[in-house]
């Protein structure tokens, strides 16, 4: 039986802070419509830290506060959505930042599903007994991808990374993942690059697609497509995991949802019937920072020391794919 036993976390919040009203200085947008809208006050952009160094503080972080040395690390699984590099994987970069010198690495990519898709492996990496202590870490840095010239989407990303040192419990764990193929039409960025190979010609169906430079260059969103799909999404995924666990919503003491929209996250909730009260919420200050959200949100909890021995924990995201998943475990 698989079982997750967080040991440590750690995030790292990048050095830029910017208000909605910082954004209506250059955009046409406003505090107002952009809080009422989506619960975003601020969030934090990476003017220069690379999202590897990112991704390597919170890393440290969590395994300091795990009290594991970077040598005892066996795996480390990150993820992104917005690696700077196609290679080496940010993971390997992080292990040698970090010094964490016998650890094996890998990269996913699910967009902000990242950190539902990378613990569900861990987990199954620590059931097969192979690896014993796993760093899960989750960095993004959009800001680069975003165009701010599309205030809908703009707004709502932020930069971060945060990540979690596992080891295994024989409290059980269960977990749900699924994808939705989505042709280009809801959430897409496109790595444009330069080339010159004399044999390799302009391709005309990615052409079609990416018929501005906006659309070559930044990130894609329908926006109320991704709203619909995400509302939709939550609520199946913790429906499924809690009937593969034998549980109800009555059980879970604390519910973690990918941070996009606090009106996603309040119309998900109230379709599963879940008492608000037990939904963590940071999307104010820090945005959607894709795969990095749930991890920042077990960060807080910990340090405000509200994850505690057996609580019944449920992580739930969504992102591009489109991908949705949740884990419901025991700490
Ligand atoms: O990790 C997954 C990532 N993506 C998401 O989670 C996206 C999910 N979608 C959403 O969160 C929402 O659809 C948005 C926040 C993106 C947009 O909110 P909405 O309530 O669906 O707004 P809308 O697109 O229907 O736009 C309503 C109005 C429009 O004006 P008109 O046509 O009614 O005059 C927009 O032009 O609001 C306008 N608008 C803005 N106004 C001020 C759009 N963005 C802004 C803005 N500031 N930043």
């Amino acid at each position: 039986m698989r079982g997750i036993k967080i040991l440590g976390t750690g995030v790292y919040t990048p050095e830029t802070k910017v208000t909605n009203d910082d954004l209506s200085q250059f955009m046409d947008t406003n505090n107002e419509w952009i809080e009422s809208r989506t619960g975003i006050r601020s969030r934090n952009y990476s003017a220069s830290v690379p999202n590897h160094e990112m991704a390597a503080m919170a890393a440290k972080a969590a395994a300091e506060d795990a009290g594991v040395a970077p040598e005892e690390l066996d795996l480390i699984i990150a993820s992104t959505c917005s690696p700077e590099f196609f290679y080496p994987c940010m993971s390997g970069l992080v292990q040698n930042i970090i010094g964490a010198v016998n650890a094996a690495v890998m990269d996913i990519n699910t967009a902000c599903t990242g950190f539902i898709s990378a613990v569900d492996i861990a987990s199954r990496y620590l059931e097969d007994g192979d690896y014993k202590k796993i760093l899960v870490v989750a960095s993004e840095r959009l800001s680069p991808h975003v165009d701010f010239e599309d205030r809908s989407a703009s707004i709502l990303f932020g930069d971060g990374a945060a990540a979690a040192v596992i080891e295994k419990s024989h409290k059980p764990m269960y977990s749900y993942l699924s994808a939705k193929g989505d042709p280009f039409e809801a959430l897409y960025c496109y790595v444009n690059k330069e080339h010159n190979c004399p044999y390799t010609k302009e391709n005309e169906a990615l052409n079609a697609i990416m018929d501005t430079e906006a659309k070559k260059n930044y990130l894609q969103m329908d926006g109320k497509g991704v709203y619909k799909f995400a509302v939709d999404a939550m609520a199946t995924a913790v429906t499924k995991t809690l009937a593969k666990a034998g549980l109800t919503t009555d059980d879970i003491d604390l519910v973690i949802p990918h941070q996009a929209n606090i009106r996603i996250i309040q119309s998900a909730t109230k379709a599963l019937g879940i008492n608000p009260e037990k939904v963590y919420v940071n999307i104010y200050e820090h945005a959607n920072t894709s795969s990095a959200c749930i991890p920042t949100c077990l960060d807080d909890l910990k340090k405000e020391g509200r994850l505690k021995e057996g609580m019944k924990i449920c992580l739930v995201g969504f992102g591009a794919g489109l991908t949705s998943g949740a884990i419901v475990f025991e700490q």
